[in-house]
């Protein structure tokens, strides 16, 4: 496995492998890597000859007040379980080779940054849509996968990539959970033991809702039994529940007739947890 911090060095590895004629699947990840992240690693082997992955803790996708410099980081222990996968190449620049003296150019993706996750979190989508595009760019992979657990940022890459005709396909793969049903997350760690055994209401209640709209509840209906279920979780922060179009992220009312997507954002102490689940019309 090569293990590259430059892009110059991850350029000349990319190729080296199209020389050879081979495919290039690219994960972009921030690292402390779980098995939803090695679930990604296996789809994009599935889909390409050759898988790289980037780890980078991107600082311009975190506010000012956000988990920046307590983000958990654990470069060996991930550069083995890559290894392990069979992954070809890592990249791994410093914020330095990354972006270098300027950076003073941004990709935005309006109507998909500004709501939702992104009305929370000011600025952190144009960081995400930067930083992919600079990733795609340098890489230059055929394929990229992303997790569905962070449900809008995909939405938002796909919409990026078609808007900007940018010559990859992105592939999205479902969320790997806890056995308890908790979506894995690098900020999973940070959670307090009495928030950890807290945090699966999450789950459940996307679960409930999946149920209510099952059975040909409405909108409300599902919101109602969401808030339910997360009001057990005493700990826990409400910062939002969104009932939206699966593809679109419209707001929608009444009995679904369409498939929708449940986002959920709850806050236990200076941890952020989201999750999320599609759910199909009764
Ligand atoms: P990060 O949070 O490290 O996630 C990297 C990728 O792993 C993302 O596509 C994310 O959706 C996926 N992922 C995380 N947890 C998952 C789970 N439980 N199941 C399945 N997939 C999961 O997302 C980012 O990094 C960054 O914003 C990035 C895209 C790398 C840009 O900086």
């Amino acid at each position: 496995m090569k293990i590259c911090a430059t892009k110059k060095a991850i350029r000349e590895e990319v190729r080296e492998t199209r020389r050879k004629g081979l495919s290039v699947a690219l994960v972009p990840t921030m690292g402390f890597l779980h098995e939803g992240h090695l679930s990604l690693v296996r789809e994009a082997a599935s889909q390409a000859d050759r898988v790289v992955v980037s780890i980078f803790v991107n600082p311009t996708q975190f506010g000012p007040n956000e988990d920046l410099s307590s983000y958990p980081r654990d470069p060996e222990r991930d550069l083995k379980l890559l290894q392990d996968e069979g992954v070809a190449a890592v990249f791994m620049p410093d914020v330095d080779e990354m972006y270098g003296v300027s950076g003073d150019t941004f990709v935005e993706v309006p109507g998909l940054s500004g709501i939702l996750q992104g009305a929370l979190r000011p600025g952190h989508f144009r960081g995400v849509a930067t930083v992919v595009t600079k990733l795609f760019n340098i890489v230059g992979p055929d394929v990229a996968v992303f997790g569905e657990k962070d449900y809008q940022q995909l939405a938002l890459i796909r919409q990026m990539v078609r808007d900007l005709d940018m010559p990859l396909k992105i592939i999205g793969h479902p969320t790997v959970r806890e056995a308890d049903g908790l979506a894995m997350s690098s900020r999973n760690v940070r959670l307090e033991p009495d928030q950890r055994a807290e945090a699966p209401a999450l789950n459940r209640s996307l679960l409930a809702a999946n149920d209510v709209a099952r059975a040909g509840g409405t909108v409300a209906d599902m919101d109602l039994a969401v808030r339910t279920v997360l009001s057990e979780a005493s700990l826990g922060k409400v910062e939002s529940v969104d009932i939206r179009d699966a593809e679109t992220l419209e707001e929608l009312e009444g009995v679904l007739t369409r498939p929708a997507v449940l986002l959920l954002a709850v806050r236990f102490g200076k941890v952020l947890l989201i999750d999320q689940k599609v759910i199909h019309p009764g």
